[in-house]
């Protein structure tokens, strides 16, 4: 709306995600949950893509029932583009549209820590396709959709580790690292979005990002004690804390951001 008068805005309106059909792979991990639940308790449609191991059609019917409103599951592997197309014309077909994308999908592979030195093409190959070359193809997919249609929202997710190294004495004494093949592919979506920010940007198709942190998932005594030390918070985040960030990239709340990254972070890159 044009206007310099802030009375004529019904800002609370600006988070509503009303009959939004919001598309997330990774749905049903932890983050993809709390995505999943904070998009759907915002009034959106959702879109459960996941693995089929991990059962996204029984997510959607529980979350169809929590909230009243059709939600549908789709089995995939973000890294197949037939299965890419096959996801948006399922979707196109139910709800008639797509409003929005979150890529939300990790290869986990990357936890099984392997020294520098001995990483094998393998499992870089592993975790770069799955990581960089998924959210390529759901961006190429369903982004070109959006770029057509003169609107959308994107969210993508690296990592602080995309932003800075890990701090190598954060694993000291547990069974956890961060591979170089995690750090590379999520460098690689950042990189991605920022690109695809300014691709789409005068097709009102906006690409941001959100990192989060250090997400609580009963992680070893001795690694929440580490991180706790090295965080200005200390301490590690929760699901439902990264969520609401979601909520506001999605939302016309956030109409003139784009190819922003939202760190939900604790603070870890400020010292
Ligand atoms: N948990 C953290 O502390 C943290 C920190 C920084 C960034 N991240 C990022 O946030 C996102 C979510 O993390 P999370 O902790 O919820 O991870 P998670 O491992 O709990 O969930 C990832 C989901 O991706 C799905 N997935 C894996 N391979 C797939 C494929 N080929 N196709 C479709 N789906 C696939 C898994 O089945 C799983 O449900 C990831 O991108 C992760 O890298 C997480």
């Amino acid at each position: 709306m044009r206007t310099t008068d802030p009375e004529q805005i019904d800002f609370r309106k600006k988070f509503e995600l009303h009959d939004k059909v919001i598309v997330i792979s990774g749905a049903c991990g932890l983050i993809g949950r709390a995505f999943c639940e904070a998009a759907a308790q915002f009034g959106a449609h959702i879109v459960c893509a996941d693995i089929p191991q991990a059962d996204p059609e029984k997510f959607a019917q529980h979350l169809s029932e929590r909230h009243g409103r059709k939600m549908i599951g789709f089995p995939l592997n973000v890294a197949i583009k037939t299965e890419v197309i096959a996801l948006r014309e399922k979707v196109l077909a139910e709800f008639g549209r797509i409003d929005g994308l979150v890529c939300g999908h990790q290869n986990k592979s990357h936890l099984k820590f392997e020294p520098f030195e001995d990483v094998s093409e393998d499992n870089w190959d592993t975790v770069v396709e799955i990581n960089l070359r998924g959210t390529f193809l759901l961006c190429q997919v369903i982004g070109c959709y959006m770029a057509e249609q003169g609107k959308g929202s994107i969210i993508n997710i690296p990592s602080t580790y995309s932003v800075v190294a890990p701090n190598q004495n954060l694993y000291a004494g547990t069974s956890l690292g961060c591979p170089a093949a995690y750090s590379a592919s999520k460098g690689g979506i950042d990189a991605l979005s920022r690109y695809l920010a300014s691709y789409w940007a005068a097709r009102n198709v906006r690409v941001n990002m959100i990192t989060p942190h250090g997400v609580w998932n009963n992680h070893e005594k001795q690694f929440e004690e580490n991180f706790a030390r090295f965080s200005p918070m200390q301490r590690l985040s929760y699901n439902h804390e990264v969520a609401p960030a979601l909520v506001y990239l999605l939302s016309d709340a956030s109409s003139y951001v784009t190819g922003d990254n939202m760190l939900v972070e604790g603070g870890w890159t400020v010292w």
